[in-house]
C-alpha cells in the first residue's frame, strides 16, 4: 500500500469534513496576508517599480478540499492588482493567472471544484478583467 495514495484529509462537506473544519487554517492563512503582500511587492520592486510579468503561475502544495484552497489565489490577485494601484502600473499588460491546485492523489478535488464557480463570481464582482483569464488546475501526487 503506498500511504500517500489512501493519506488525505477528510473528503465532502460532512459536519466532520476538512472543509467544515479548517477555521483554524483560514485564520493563520488571514494572518499571513501581510507577509504574502510584501513578499509580491519585493518580487515588484527588485525588478522595477514597475515591473509587471504577463502571465502569473501560482501554486498550492497541499490545497485539499476546503474553501481556504482558493483564499490565498484570491488575496495573491487582490494584492497583484492592489499593488499596480499603488504603484502607478497598468495591470493591462496581464494576460492570465494560471493556478495549480496540489494535493495527494485521494484528496478530494471533485469538492474542491464546487468552490470554483463561486471564485470566479467574486472575481468577476469585483470587476477584474482578468477573472475570464484565470486557468485552475489540479495537479495530484
Ligand atoms: C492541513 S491541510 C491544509 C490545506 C489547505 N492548504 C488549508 O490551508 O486549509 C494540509 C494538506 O497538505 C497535503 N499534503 C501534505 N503533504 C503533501 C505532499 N507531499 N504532497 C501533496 N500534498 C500534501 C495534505 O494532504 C493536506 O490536504
Amino acid at each position: 500500500m503506498v500511504v500517500k495514495n489512501v493519506l488525505h484529509m477528510k473528503a465532502g462537506d460532512g459536519v466532520n469534513s476538512y472543509a467544515n473544519n479548517s477555521l483554524l487554517q483560514e485564520t493563520a492563512i488571514l494572518k499571513a496576508k501581510s507577509i504574502l503582500k510584501e513578499t509580491i511587492r519585493s518580487m515588484f520592486i527588485k525588478n522595477s517599480p514597475t515591473y509587471l510579468p504577463t502571465s502569473f503561475r501560482i501554486v498550492d502544495l497541499g490545497c485539499s478540499s476546503g474553501p481556504n484552497a482558493l483564499l490565498p489565489i484570491s488575496y495573491i490577485i487582490d494584492t497583484i492588482y492592489q499593488i499596480c494601484e499603488e504603484e502607478n502600473v497598468t495591470p493591462d499588460r496581464i494576460s492570465e493567472f494560471q493556478v495549480f491546485l496540489n494535493d495527494f492523489l485521494g484528496n478530494d478535488f471533485n469538492s474542491l471544484f464546487n468552490f470554483i464557480p463561486n471564485f470566479y463570481k467574486k472575481l468577476e464582482n469585483a470587476k477584474r478583467e482578468s477573472f475570464s483569464r484565470c486557468f485552475i488546475s489540479v495537479v495530484p501526487d
